[in-house]
Order: C-alpha cells, then structure tokens, then sequence
C-alpha cells in the first residue's frame, strides 16, 4: 500500500515538470523549465554566469518547495541551452528583460518571486529598467548581483581566475580557470559527486570566451530598482558567510540602502552555491520570505 502510494505521487511529481523553448524579442531561443503545481504562487530561479538552470535541477526535486510554490527557471541568454548570440547589441539590457517577460507569460505567471543567484540576480536592474512595475513582487538576491555596476564585488581568488574565464588565446588558462570557477563554487568540492561536477563543468564549457566578455561587460541602470526599492520592493539578501566568490558584505552596503522593506539572511559556513551545500538553510529562508509575500497585498512598487 505504501510502495502504491510512493510510485503514485512520484509520478505525479514527474508529470508537473514541463519544459519549454520560448522565442524573445529578438528572435533568440531561451530554454525554460518548471515544476510544481501552477495554481501556487510562483518563483523564477536564475542561474550564475558561465553556468545553466540545470544546477536548480536538484531544488525543483523538493518537496517543501514544490508543496507551496511553482518553480521556473531559465537559461540565461548566451548561456546552456539557450540561444548565444555573437553580437555585443544581442546582450543589451532591453533583452535580458524581454527575456525574463516571454518566459513569465509562457508560464502564465503574475508577479513571481525572482531568486537571483549570483550574476543571474543581475536581472533585476533589467527588470525594472524595461518591464511594468510589478512584474516580480520580491528579490531574493542570492549571493548576487542584482545590478552589474557595484564595484569591489568579487573576492581575491575570483578576481585572480575571471581574466582566464574571458581568453580567448590561451587555452591551459582558460581550462584551468574553468575547473577553478567551478570549484570555487563549493563549501568542499572533492566531496561533491563527480557527475553534478562535471555537468556543472560542463555548462560552463559550452560559453565561449567571447560571449563571456560580452556577459561581463554588458550595460545596466539601478535607478529604478532603487526606486521600486525606496517605495518598497521586498528583498532578501541570502548568502553564505564563507562564500569564496563574492564579497557579499560589500554588495550589501551598497545594495541594502536603496531598500525600506530589506532582510539579510546568512547562512553560517556557507559556501557561493548555498543552495547546494546548505540546501535545507536555503530552503528555510526562500520558504519564509516568498511565504511573507504571496500572502501580502500588491501595492503600486516603483510607481
Ligand atoms: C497559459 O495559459 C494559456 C491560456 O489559458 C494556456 O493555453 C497555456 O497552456 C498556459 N501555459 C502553461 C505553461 O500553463
Ligand atoms: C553550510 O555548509 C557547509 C559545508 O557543508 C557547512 O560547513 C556549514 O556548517 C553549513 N552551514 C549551516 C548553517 O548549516
């Protein structure tokens, strides 16, 4: 009778999952992918630079998530298994934001919650640079960025290999700053298994060189996410204390006086992919801030 019940609702979990390919503004692919049940308020996960939706794979397996919220996520453009375009035009910000909307309406959502991990945060500033107040209702800045021009933002040690993630002439270099990136991700990477190693290894690998310099070097504006910020967009800044990638204090200070309704949540001991390695924290904080906003009253933000 157990064993019945088990195999029913793990196949019920498989057939919620849903996989598009949706065409942005400009023509460019952006794969998508969502779990859960869509009648649940719903969070948008974004991935980190070099890197895909495929690291969110083992998140959109759990439960606690999926018993209140439908998860989505996408590959960024120039990322995965999305479309990479080669001029430096195709990565303006107008078409990350165009990008987040095509994927928002392919899945019917109003107002997600945007969990931004890393570079993938950085989507907020297009957001609310080129979409109608409203389009998210919070931001979960996790170890991120959410606007490309804070400065002092990376740590000595990504510092050192980012010049090696972007060359295009030395290929021991640009191996060897790969495989550190992705190391430098983890609280301990030689006891993380080998195949989400690799895949995440892998995903970077497909970017180019060439487009990574582009994804680095692409142009923003924050003023109207600090004024969606200063009339009261929610956001929760969540990282790790021992994150090797990004100096998160840093962001902090400069990000967090732009905000009225501002939390800061750290994670003891972990690491820039938190929510791999502290995967139960990370789920408590994302649970508990998403939970504060789907239950609140949508007010007129950044208007
Ligand atoms: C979105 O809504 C439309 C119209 O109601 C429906 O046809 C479509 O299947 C929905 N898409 C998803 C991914 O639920
Ligand atoms: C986060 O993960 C790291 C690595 O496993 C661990 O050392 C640390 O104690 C964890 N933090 C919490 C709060 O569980």
């Amino acid at each position: 009778m157990h064993l019945v019940f088990a195999v029913v609702s793990y196949i019920t979990l498989l057939s919620l999952s849903s996989a598009l390919i949706v065409k942005s503004s400009d023509g460019t692919e952006i794969f998508a992918t969502a779990a859960g049940n869509p009648l649940k308020p719903s969070m948008v996960f974004i991935h980190g630079f070099a890197l895909s939706g495929i690291v969110f794979d083992g998140l959109f397996e759990n439960r606690l998530l999926l018993g209140d919220f439908y998860l989505v996520s996408y590959d960024l453009r120039g990322h995965g298994r999305s479309g990479s375009p080669t001029s430096a035009d195709s990565y303006s910000s107008q078409l990350f934001a165009d990008d987040f909307d095509v994927v928002r309406k392919a899945f019917n959502l109003t107002s997600p919650v945007l969990v931004g991990w890393s570079y993938g945060a950085s989507v907020a500033s297009d957001i609310f640079t080129y979409l109608q107040p409203g389009a998210i209702s919070g931001l979960i800045s996790a170890a991120g960025i959410p606007y490309l021009g804070l400065t002092d933002v990376n740590t000595p040690l990504s510092l050192a290999y980012l010049p090696g993630l972007l060359s295009t002439d030395n290929v021991v270099l640009y191996g060897t700053s790969k495989m550190s990136f992705v190391n430098s991700l983890f609280a301990d990477p030689a006891a993380v298994p080998v195949d989400v190693r690799w895949t995440w290894l892998g995903a970077t690998a497909l970017q180019l060189p060439t487009i990574s310099q582009l994804l680095v070097a692409r142009a923003q504006s924050a003023a109207k996410l600090y004024l969606a910020g200063s009339t009261g967009l929610p956001l929760m800044l969540l990282y790790g204390t021992a994150d090797a990638v990004l100096q998160d204090d840093v962001i902090t200070s400069q990000i967090a006086p732009h905000f009225i309704d501002v939390e800061v949540y750290k994670i003891e001991g972990g690491s820039h992919a938190m929510f791999y390695d502290n995967t139960t924290e990370f789920i408590r904080a994302v649970v508990g801030f998403a939970s504060r906003i789907s239950t609140r009253e949508l007010t007129n933000i950044g208007e």
